[in-house]
């Protein structure tokens, strides 16, 4: 009964330990360059996917010069610590992320920071990612991220960040597919997200003889005897 047992319990670790933790990506995209990074990372990673909508769907974030976004910009800096400063979005589909142990955000760059609609979702739910794995994935058309990188923190300032980040941008974007499969190399993925299974007690038995061959029932004290097939001085 007791080998049964042990057989099962064995079978179930070994089937949990090929499965991995859930992943969220989650996502906001005006041009549809995230977008297209999402669709392509969850053809490589199995995830489930939420994109963030501004409440606001008129607005033209290119329009003069890119103005608006540079308002929406300002006033987060202005006062980052006030829902009020953010720009309101639509409800989200997902609202309890505990299933998830790792999350990706993918955003767009605006002026060097981060998107205002998703700094919007993260100021709401950033504190909800305490403890999980977080991944950022940034697209600009051309400028470098560490002042989304900056934004990130600070709205998710005790997410276990990923080693890398990937910045994506109109230099390299046809290649984003060999991009977000060497990153996910780099990170590690597969070994993050993996569940990790309790080490289970070692069941080896040991056969232990005496030199003249006799069984014995346990290690001896102080002698010489055979155990597992070697010789073995006490
Ligand atoms: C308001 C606004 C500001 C932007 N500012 C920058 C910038 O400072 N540097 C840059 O390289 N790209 C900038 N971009 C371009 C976007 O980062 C880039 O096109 C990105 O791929 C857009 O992602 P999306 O298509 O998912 O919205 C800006 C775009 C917008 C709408």
């Amino acid at each position: 009964m007791k080998k049964i047992i042990t057989m099962i319990c064995g079978m179930l670790l070994t089937a949990m330990s090929s499965m991995n933790a859930k992943t969220l990506v989650v996502y906001y995209s005006y041009t549809n360059n995230c977008h297209d990074i999402v669709q392509t990372l969850s053809s490589q990673i199995d995830t489930d996917v939420m994109r963030i909508e501004p409440a606001d769907k008129t607005q033209k974030y290119e329009a003069n010069g890119y103005a608006i976004g540079t308002k929406l910009l300002n006033a987060i800096k202005a006062a980052p610590n006030d829902a009020a400063s953010y720009p309101a979005i639509d409800p989200v589909s997902i609202t309890d992320l505990t299933p998830y142990h790792t999350i990706i955000i993918v955003t767009p760059l605006w002026w060097s920071q981060m998107a205002a609609i998703m700094q919007t979702y993260l100021f709401h739910h950033g504190s909800e990612m305490a403890g999980k794995n977080i991944g950022l994935i940034v697209s600009s058309a051309s400028s470098g991220i560490s002042g989304v990188v900056n934004d990130c923190k600070r709205l998710v300032p005790n997410g276990k960040y990923f080693s890398e980040n990937l910045w994506i941008n109109n230099s390299n974007r046809s290649n984003r597919s060999t991009m977000i499969k060497n990153w996910l190399t780099s990170v590690n993925y597969n070994s993050l997200t993996a569940i990790k299974t309790p080490t289970t007690k070692s069941t080896t038995t040991h056969n232990y003889y005496s030199l003249s061959g006799q069984r014995l029932s346990q290690a001896p004290k102080r002698r010489v005897f055979i155990a597992n097939g070697k010789k073995v001085f006490r």
